[in-house]
């Protein structure tokens, strides 16, 4: 699967290499847990995987700090490696757990039926945000849903609020709402323009059996018993990447992630319908503007890569999934302002062993859940080795 193309970049002590990391004959996921959920900006499980393949035996430790949907923990777990994983978001953290521990469909469908879903609910605030995505009987469910997983915090709890996250809007039948986008909550008014639009009007969704075909496809690779065997010794929190509490010092054999970059974009508010059904608030949200430019980032990635040093071991490494900037004026590439970072502040503990560059020629579609975005952007790899 990869493709050595090797390029020595003269004058440099480490090596750039040309990889295709997947291609057309890979498989679409390679856990069909991977589809739980559309997360923004998630990378392909092909890519945690192959380093996690490369770089680690059975039973180490494999940290992501920047973990969005789980990808890099999910792959851990079923390469029989540790994860740790962390966000400074609640509802990644969320996702990230359920991957790493999923509930069984029998769980599922036995916890479903301790729920009254025929309780009355507020009808003011159905009509003043919710109308245009769900009919209100369906509305109903979701509040009745919602109400009885805010009382338990359990694995079962847990997986079905990811699963009933998940199917919060999309635009097939098998989603809670009328037509509407995957990835982001639209607001209540842009959804009113897409209902005029086609024409339409919110229908029943009965969310029972919806959130029993989505459990029911997410498990459908079964979850071996080697794999649970370590359910118990993952990890994962919710923290600033900054600041890694929960891992201690030199236990991390490869920490692989995607951080944030410098202007990312903050999906608070597109997120919104996700976020009041985990009754997550708004200040429990990461706030983007100390990255917003280069030189904030910079001193980000620096603090961040000092705490990667305290939790990895010598000799461990730390990938990390950056891209290419485009601005105004030109194209940063970002893995040389780390390299530059490294080499001026954090040459003590890291070094910098290779830039691996992946542009698939295959533009693979992200179709877990059938959506037409494409994976387009050039990933730059950059492996430092902990001194
Ligand atoms: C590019 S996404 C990672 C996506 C992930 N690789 C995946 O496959 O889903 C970046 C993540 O960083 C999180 N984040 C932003 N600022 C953070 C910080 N200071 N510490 C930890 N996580 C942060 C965001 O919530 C987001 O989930």
């Amino acid at each position: 699967m990869v493709n050595s193309a090797l390029r020595v970049v003269e004058g440099s002590p480490f090596y750039r290499e040309e990889v295709e990391l997947w291609s057309e004959e890979s498989p679409e996921v390679s856990h069909s847990l991977h589809g739980l959920i559309s997360y923004p900006e998630s990378f392909n499980a092909e890519l945690p995987g192959y380093f996690i393949r490369k770089y680690t035996k059975r039973g180490q430790v494999v940290l992501d700090p920047f973990s969005g949907s789980g990808a890099t923990a999910l792959e851990a777990a079923m390469q029989g490696r540790v994860a740790f994983a962390s966000d400074i978001s609640p509802l990644a953290q969320l996702i990230t757990a359920v991957k790493l521990s999923p509930a069984d469909i029998t769980e599922v469908t036995l916890r479903l039926q301790r729920i009254n879903f025929r309780r009355p609910i507020n009808l003011d605030l159905y009509r003043a945000r919710f109308a245009p995505f769900y009919d209100v009987d369906t509305f109903r469910e979701i509040c009745n849903l919602r109400a009885f997983l805010s009382e338990q915090s359990d694995r079962v709890s847990s997986f079905i609020s990811a699963v009933a996250i998940s199917l919060l809007h999309g635009h097939s039948a098998g989603y809670f709402s009328v037509y509407s986008f995957p990835q982001i909550s639209l607001t209540s008014e842009e959804q009113e323009v897409v209902n005029l639009k086609r024409r339409q009007v919110a229908d029943y969704r009965a969310i029972v059996p919806r959130i029993l075909r989505k459990t029911a496809s997410v498990l459908r690779d079964g979850w071996p018993s080697t794999v649970r065997a370590l359910d118990k010794s993952h990890r994962t929190s919710v923290c600033d990447a900054r600041n890694l509490d929960y891992v201690p010092t030199a236990s991390v054999d490869l920490m692989v992630t995607a951080p944030i970059v410098p202007g990312a974009k903050d999906f608070t508010s597109e997120l919104w319908l996700r976020y009041w059904f985990a009754h997550v608030s708004v200040p429990q949200i990461p706030d983007y503007s100390s990255t917003s430019d280069l030189a904030g980032w910079r001193e980000f990635m620096n603090e961040m890569l000092l705490e990667a040093a305290r939790v990895v071991r010598s000799g461990g490494r730390c990938v990390l999934d950056l891209h290419e900037l485009r601005t105004r004026t030109g194209t940063i590439l970002l893995e040389e302002e780390v390299v530059d970072l490294v080499e001026q502040h954090l040459a003590r503990y890291w070094g910098v062993e290779c830039v691996l560059i992946n542009t698939p020629k295959f533009a693979k579609l992200k179709n877990c859940l059938k959506e037409r975005d494409t994976f387009k952007v050039t990933n730059r790899l950059l492996v430092l080795r902990r001194k």
